[in-house]
Parts: C-alpha cells; sequence; structure tokens
C-alpha cells in the first residue's frame, strides 16, 4: 500500500497544492472527490473567510482534504484554532520553522506535512515531529527556496537522509511526471500550477488563460532578498528587472512590490501591473480542465507510462 494513501486516506497519492488565490473549496472539494487529496490554501483568506471555506469544503465532499497554511502571513494563531474548531484533520504548513506550530496542531490529533526545498530542512522537519515533508523544486510556481536545487536532483538527496514520507513537488503535471518523481523516490506528489488551470481554480480568467499561453523561458524564479518567487515575465517583472539594474536595497524591491500584487494578478487578473505566479511546468498545461478530468489523465498516464518503461531495453 503507497503511504501516501494510507496517511491521508486517499485513492491516488496526488495532493492539489494549497495556491494562494486558486485554491478555494471548489478546487480542494473536486481533487478530494476525484480521488486525491485537495486543500484549501489559506494564504490568501482572511481567518473567517479561510472557515466558510473549511465549512464549503466539509459540504462538498465527504472525503478526506487539508488546509495549506504558509507561515509568512499574520492571524496565523486565528488560522490555527479555526482549523482545530473547524475539525480540519490534515495541514500542511509552509514558509516558516515547523517547530513552531507541529507540536500544538499533532496534541490536537491533526496529520501535519511540511514543505521544503533543501536537505537541511527536511531533516529539520522531521526533528520537528511531522508526518510527511513535501519537498519542492526550483522548477515550482510561487515562493521557493533561494538554493535553486531542481526537483531531479532534490527528492532522491531527501530520500536519502528522511525516514518519513516524501511528496515531491515543483514541474510535475502529467502522470509521466508522477513516475519520475517515483521512480527518484519520492511516494507521492503535489502538483499546483496544472490544478491553476482548472476549471474549479479561483483565478481570474485572465490568469488562466495566461498560463496555457506560457512556453519554456517565460517565468523567472526573482525576489530572492525577499521571498524568493517564480513569476510570468510580464510587465511587472520587466520593473522588478529594470530595479535589479540599480543595485536595489531589500527595502526598494519591497516598495515596488508593494501590498496585493499577487491578488491584482492572479485574482483581478491584471495581467500588467500583477504578480503572475506559475511554475516553468505550465509551458506543458496547453488547456483549462475540471480538475477530476486532470486527476484521470495524469493516473492513466502514470499506468501508461510505467508500462511502457517496463517494456524498455537497453
Ligand atoms: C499560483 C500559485 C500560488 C501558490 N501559493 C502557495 C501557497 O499559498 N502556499 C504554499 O505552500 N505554496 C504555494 N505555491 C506552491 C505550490 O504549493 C506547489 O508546491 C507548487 O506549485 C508545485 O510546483 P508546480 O507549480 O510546478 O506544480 C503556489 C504555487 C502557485 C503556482
Amino acid at each position: 500500500m503507497n503511504k501516501i494513501n494510507t496517511l491521508f486516506n486517499i485513492q491516488y497519492p496526488i495532493i492539489q497544492a494549497g495556491m494562494v488565490w486558486m485554491s478555494g473549496y471548489k478546487l480542494a472539494s473536486a481533487v478530494s472527490n476525484a480521488g486525491g487529496l485537495g486543500l484549501i490554501g489559506a494564504g490568501s483568506m482572511y481567518p473567517e473567510v479561510l472557515r466558510d471555506h473549511i465549512q464549503k469544503c466539509k459540504k462538498a465532499t465527504s472525503k478526506p482534504f487539508g488546509v495549506n497554511v504558509p507561515m509568512l502571513y499574520p492571524d496565523l494563531e486565528q488560522i490555527m484554532n479555526i482549523i482545530v474548531e473547524e475539525g480540519v484533520k490534515i495541514v500542511f504548513t509552509s514558509a516558516g520553522n515547523p517547530k513552531t506550530w507541529t507540536p500544538f496542531l499533532k496534541q490536537r490529533g491533526i496529520i501535519v506535512v511540511h514543505v521544503v526545498s533543501s536537505v537541511t530542512f527536511a531533516l529539520k522537519a522531521q526533528a520537528a515531529g511531522v508526518d510527511a515533508v513535501v519537498a519542492e523544486g526550483f522548477e515550482a510556481g510561487g515562493h521557493n527556496g533561494r538554493d535553486e536545487t531542481t526537483t531531479f536532483t532534490l527528492i532522491p538527496m531527501v530520500k536519502e537522509q528522511i525516514d518519513i514520507p516524501l511528496i515531491a513537488a515543483g514541474g510535475i503535471a502529467t502522470g509521466q511526471g508522477m513516475l519520475a518523481a517515483m521512480v527518484l523516490g519520492a511516494d507521492g506528489v503535489q502538483i499546483g500550477s496544472r490544478f491553476a488551470a482548472s476549471v474549479e481554480s479561483s483565478g481570474h480568467e485572465n490568469f488562466k488563460q495566461k498560463i496555457i499561453e506560457v512556453k519554456e523561458g517565460d517565468t523567472q524564479l526573482t525576489l530572492k532578498e525577499l521571498t524568493p518567487v517564480r513569476l510570468i515575465k510580464n510587465k511587472f517583472y520587466q520593473e522588478v528587472l529594470h530595479l535589479y539594474s540599480h543595485c536595489p536595497t531589500a527595502e526598494d524591491l519591497k516598495e515596488l512590490l508593494g501590498k496585493a500584487r499577487a491578488k491584482k494578478g492572479m485574482f483581478e487578473g491584471d495581467l500588467d501591473n500583477g504578480e503572475l505566479e506559475i511554475g516553468q511546468i505550465a509551458g506543458l498545461i496547453h488547456s483549462i480542465k475540471p480538475a477530476e478530468k486532470i486527476v484521470q489523465e495524469i493516473i492513466t498516464d502514470f499506468e501508461q507510462a510505467k508500462l511502457g518503461l517496463s517494456r524498455k531495453s537497453f
């Protein structure tokens, strides 16, 4: 039995990533109903908005689902209390120290997974008592590690060092990608960009269209002095680039970034002035599909790729 399926009591070891402005209850429940694990992304929600999404998700699915909590946002205590009050069973934490909230959540019987981008942090997460780690490579959309370690190298290196279940993220959008990650040692996969371009994603239609237009080389990891993030090279990105040519301080970058850039781009659809977070694999995403279809295609392709591999000889 697959360790991730057992841990979460799901059918397929496919986790739909928590994503700001993309993953509300509609996407999370659709993925859970399709046999994967849907995550509500708390990062873009005020605490009471999160409560509403959790309650709606409970109505929309009887299957397990979870909440992703990036620990760099305010109201963390309130968010954690709502998660407990609403009886959420699974929490994925990211962007912070796993020691801070893992004991609180574990004492309340919640399964905790932490997202890391290096072996060092995977070991810290394991020591903090998490149930599994997501190891996220440089290809991934959204916030990322500074070291630019790719998924292809990160997964086997983390696998070599940890004993707990391992979920691969970054650059996976197909069954072939999932198989490759599992061959490298992952027990399951976390998929973001592919689900951002789904019917149920709460992203603006402009942004979804943009994702399917993205080609190889159209994204870049930037703003490393603040929190590194992979962005589409739009007008706002060009402004960041221009500022870099003047040797900016972190304060200068913060000022340019301002507030609510991500909301402006991904939720309100301002493709010029907004921050557009997506992974390198967007170059392989050519259509917007229902989440259930995405899960089914990944599983079908995974099985075919596995069969194809077993027939290959050298
Ligand atoms: C639009 C977008 C928003 C994201 N927001 C979050 C977030 O709120 N919390 C988080 O832990 N990761 C976030 N991520 C990263 C994803 O959870 C996931 O690890 C990543 O997308 C995997 O790589 P992929 O995009 O190549 O599938 C985001 C990614 C994208 C594309």
